[in-house]
Protein backbone atom coordinates (compact mmCIF):
# COMPACT_ATOMS: atom_id res chain seq x y z
CA UNK A 1 0.00 0.00 0.00
CA UNK A 2 1.43 3.35 -1.26
CA UNK A 3 1.93 5.85 1.68
CA UNK A 4 -0.36 8.39 0.83
CA UNK A 5 -3.43 5.40 0.51
CA UNK A 6 -2.07 3.88 3.71
CA UNK A 7 -2.53 7.35 5.60
CA UNK A 8 -6.21 7.57 4.16
CA UNK A 9 -6.98 4.24 5.66
CA UNK A 10 -5.28 4.63 8.79
CA UNK A 11 -7.41 7.44 9.48
CA UNK A 12 -10.68 5.10 8.85
CA UNK A 13 -11.80 7.53 5.52
CA UNK A 14 -13.21 6.92 2.66
CA UNK A 15 -12.21 9.21 -0.14
CA UNK A 16 -14.58 8.13 -3.36
CA UNK A 17 -14.43 8.75 -6.76
CA UNK A 18 -17.52 8.53 -8.60
CA UNK A 19 -16.43 8.85 -12.67
CA UNK A 20 -18.27 9.27 -15.98
CA UNK A 21 -18.87 11.16 -18.97
CA UNK A 22 -22.29 12.63 -17.51
CA UNK A 23 -23.28 14.31 -20.73
CA UNK A 24 -25.62 15.21 -18.79
CA UNK A 25 -26.05 13.66 -15.69
CA UNK A 26 -29.43 12.67 -15.34
CA UNK A 27 -31.83 11.90 -12.32
CA UNK A 28 -30.03 8.05 -12.22
CA UNK A 29 -26.59 9.98 -11.52
CA UNK A 30 -27.84 12.41 -8.71
CA UNK A 31 -29.69 9.35 -6.81
CA UNK A 32 -26.51 7.42 -7.17
CA UNK A 33 -24.72 11.04 -5.91
CA UNK A 34 -27.10 11.02 -3.18
CA UNK A 35 -26.98 7.37 -1.54
CA UNK A 36 -23.04 7.47 -2.09
CA UNK A 37 -22.49 10.93 -0.42
CA UNK A 38 -24.12 8.85 2.84
CA UNK A 39 -21.63 5.80 2.54
CA UNK A 40 -18.29 7.56 1.86
CA UNK A 41 -16.61 10.94 3.77
CA UNK A 42 -15.55 12.71 0.69
CA UNK A 43 -17.22 11.77 -2.77
CA UNK A 44 -15.32 13.62 -5.77
CA UNK A 45 -17.40 13.40 -8.87
CA UNK A 46 -15.04 13.21 -11.93
CA UNK A 47 -16.01 14.55 -15.25
CA UNK A 48 -13.80 12.39 -18.07
CA UNK A 49 -12.30 14.97 -20.26
CA UNK A 50 -12.48 12.26 -23.50
CA UNK A 51 -11.59 14.91 -26.20
CA UNK A 52 -12.80 11.25 -29.08
CA UNK A 53 -16.15 11.53 -27.50
CA UNK A 54 -17.56 14.11 -29.40
CA UNK A 55 -19.76 15.07 -26.32
CA UNK A 56 -22.78 17.33 -26.17
CA UNK A 57 -21.64 19.74 -23.39
CA UNK A 58 -18.52 21.30 -22.93
CA UNK A 59 -16.55 19.88 -19.65
CA UNK A 60 -16.99 23.46 -18.37
CA UNK A 61 -20.73 23.31 -18.74
CA UNK A 62 -21.06 19.71 -17.34
CA UNK A 63 -19.41 21.11 -14.29
CA UNK A 64 -21.55 23.82 -14.20
CA UNK A 65 -25.03 21.79 -14.18
CA UNK A 66 -23.31 19.18 -11.81
CA UNK A 67 -22.53 22.07 -9.48
CA UNK A 68 -25.97 23.18 -9.54
CA UNK A 69 -27.58 19.98 -8.97
CA UNK A 70 -25.00 18.55 -5.92
CA UNK A 71 -25.24 22.24 -4.41
CA UNK A 72 -26.98 20.63 -0.80
CA UNK A 73 -24.54 17.85 -0.70
CA UNK A 74 -21.27 19.10 1.83
CA UNK A 75 -18.98 16.28 1.31
CA UNK A 76 -19.60 16.07 -2.69
CA UNK A 77 -17.55 18.19 -5.10
CA UNK A 78 -16.97 18.32 -8.38
CA UNK A 79 -13.66 17.98 -10.86
CA UNK A 80 -12.71 16.81 -13.86
CA UNK A 81 -9.92 14.30 -15.19
CA UNK A 82 -7.76 13.15 -18.28
CA UNK A 83 -5.65 10.00 -18.03
CA UNK A 84 -5.94 6.83 -16.24
CA UNK A 85 -9.07 6.88 -13.58
CA UNK A 86 -6.80 5.43 -10.75
CA UNK A 87 -3.63 7.66 -11.37
CA UNK A 88 -6.46 10.42 -10.83
CA UNK A 89 -7.55 8.46 -7.68
CA UNK A 90 -3.79 8.13 -6.40
CA UNK A 91 -3.05 11.95 -7.19
CA UNK A 92 -6.37 12.39 -4.62
CA UNK A 93 -5.84 10.11 -2.06
CA UNK A 94 -9.20 8.47 -2.74
CA UNK A 95 -9.30 4.56 -1.85
CA UNK A 96 -12.38 3.87 -3.46
CA UNK A 97 -14.32 4.38 -7.20
CA UNK A 98 -18.33 4.38 -6.83
CA UNK A 99 -19.81 3.22 -10.30
CA UNK A 100 -23.83 2.23 -10.70
CA UNK A 101 -25.02 -0.83 -12.64
CA UNK A 102 -28.60 -0.63 -13.80
CA UNK A 103 -28.80 -3.78 -15.74
CA UNK A 104 -27.23 -6.76 -16.08
CA UNK A 105 -25.86 -5.44 -19.39
CA UNK A 106 -24.19 -3.04 -17.75
CA UNK A 107 -22.42 -5.50 -15.76
CA UNK A 108 -19.47 -7.01 -18.12
CA UNK A 109 -18.46 -3.56 -18.70
CA UNK A 110 -18.13 -2.39 -15.32
CA UNK A 111 -17.01 -6.37 -14.34
CA UNK A 112 -13.95 -5.63 -16.81
CA UNK A 113 -13.39 -2.11 -15.88
CA UNK A 114 -12.92 -2.97 -11.87
CA UNK A 115 -10.74 -5.49 -12.80
CA UNK A 116 -8.52 -3.42 -14.53
CA UNK A 117 -8.41 -0.58 -12.52
CA UNK A 118 -7.90 -3.72 -9.54
CA UNK A 119 -4.69 -4.32 -11.39
CA UNK A 120 -3.73 -0.90 -12.21
CA UNK A 121 -3.96 0.01 -8.27
CA UNK A 122 -5.44 -2.63 -5.78
CA UNK A 123 -5.38 -0.34 -3.33
CA UNK A 124 -8.36 1.11 -5.03
CA UNK A 125 -11.48 -0.59 -4.01
CA UNK A 126 -14.45 -0.30 -6.93
CA UNK A 127 -18.26 0.08 -4.87
CA UNK A 128 -21.07 -0.26 -6.82
CA UNK A 129 -24.14 0.40 -6.24
CA UNK A 130 -27.77 -0.67 -7.79
CA UNK A 131 -29.75 1.96 -9.33
CA UNK A 132 -32.71 2.18 -8.10
CA UNK A 133 -36.10 0.74 -9.92
CA UNK A 134 -37.55 4.27 -11.02
CA UNK A 135 -34.23 5.13 -12.73
CA UNK A 136 -32.71 1.78 -13.92
CA UNK A 137 -33.68 2.51 -17.77
CA UNK A 138 -32.43 6.44 -17.63
CA UNK A 139 -29.12 7.07 -19.17
CA UNK A 140 -27.35 10.02 -20.70
CA UNK A 141 -27.88 9.42 -24.21
CA UNK A 142 -31.07 7.88 -24.52
CA UNK A 143 -32.14 11.15 -22.78
CA UNK A 144 -30.44 12.96 -25.31
CA UNK A 145 -32.67 10.88 -28.34
CA UNK A 146 -35.74 11.64 -26.73
CA UNK A 147 -35.53 14.55 -26.49
CA UNK A 148 -33.91 16.00 -29.23
CA UNK A 149 -37.48 14.12 -31.06
CA UNK A 150 -39.20 16.32 -29.17
CA UNK A 151 -40.16 13.40 -26.37
CA UNK A 152 -40.98 14.33 -22.63
CA UNK A 153 -37.77 13.89 -20.39
CA UNK A 154 -39.07 15.66 -17.24
CA UNK A 155 -38.55 13.42 -14.07
CA UNK A 156 -35.54 11.53 -15.87
CA UNK A 157 -33.00 14.65 -15.64
CA UNK A 158 -33.07 17.58 -12.95
CA UNK A 159 -35.50 20.44 -14.50
CA UNK A 160 -32.52 22.64 -15.04
CA UNK A 161 -30.54 19.97 -17.14
CA UNK A 162 -33.57 20.00 -19.10
CA UNK A 163 -33.88 23.48 -19.65
CA UNK A 164 -30.44 23.41 -20.65
CA UNK A 165 -30.65 20.78 -22.97
CA UNK A 166 -33.49 22.34 -24.88
CA UNK A 167 -31.09 25.62 -25.27
CA UNK A 168 -28.38 23.54 -26.32
CA UNK A 169 -30.41 21.74 -28.91
CA UNK A 170 -32.54 24.95 -30.17
CA UNK A 171 -29.03 26.49 -30.41
CA UNK A 172 -27.67 23.25 -32.91
CA UNK A 173 -30.81 23.99 -34.87
CA UNK A 174 -30.13 27.44 -35.77
CA UNK A 175 -26.33 27.17 -36.01
O1 LIG B 1 -20.05 7.34 -17.69
P1 LIG B 1 -19.10 6.51 -18.49
O2 LIG B 1 -18.85 7.15 -19.83
O3 LIG B 1 -19.57 5.08 -18.61
O4 LIG B 1 -17.72 6.51 -17.69
C1 LIG B 1 -16.61 5.76 -18.13
C2 LIG B 1 -15.35 6.06 -17.29
C3 LIG B 1 -15.10 7.56 -17.23
C4 LIG B 1 -15.57 5.55 -15.89
C5 LIG B 1 -14.17 5.31 -17.93
O5 LIG B 1 -14.15 5.57 -19.29
C6 LIG B 1 -12.81 5.72 -17.35
O6 LIG B 1 -12.53 5.47 -16.21
N1 LIG B 1 -11.96 6.37 -18.18
C7 LIG B 1 -10.67 6.85 -17.77
C8 LIG B 1 -9.54 6.13 -18.49
C9 LIG B 1 -9.15 4.87 -17.75
O7 LIG B 1 -8.76 4.90 -16.60
N2 LIG B 1 -9.26 3.72 -18.45
C10 LIG B 1 -9.02 2.43 -17.88
C11 LIG B 1 -10.17 2.02 -16.99
S1 LIG B 1 -10.51 0.37 -17.09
Amino acid sequence: MSQSNSETARAGRIVAIYPGSFDPITNGHLDLIDRGARLVDRLIVAILQNRSKHPLFTVEERTEMLREVTAGFSNVEIDSFEGLLVDYAARHHANAILRGIRAISDYEHELQMALMNRRLRPETETIFLMASEDNSFISSRLVKEVISLNGNVSGLVPKTVEERLRQKLQLRKEG
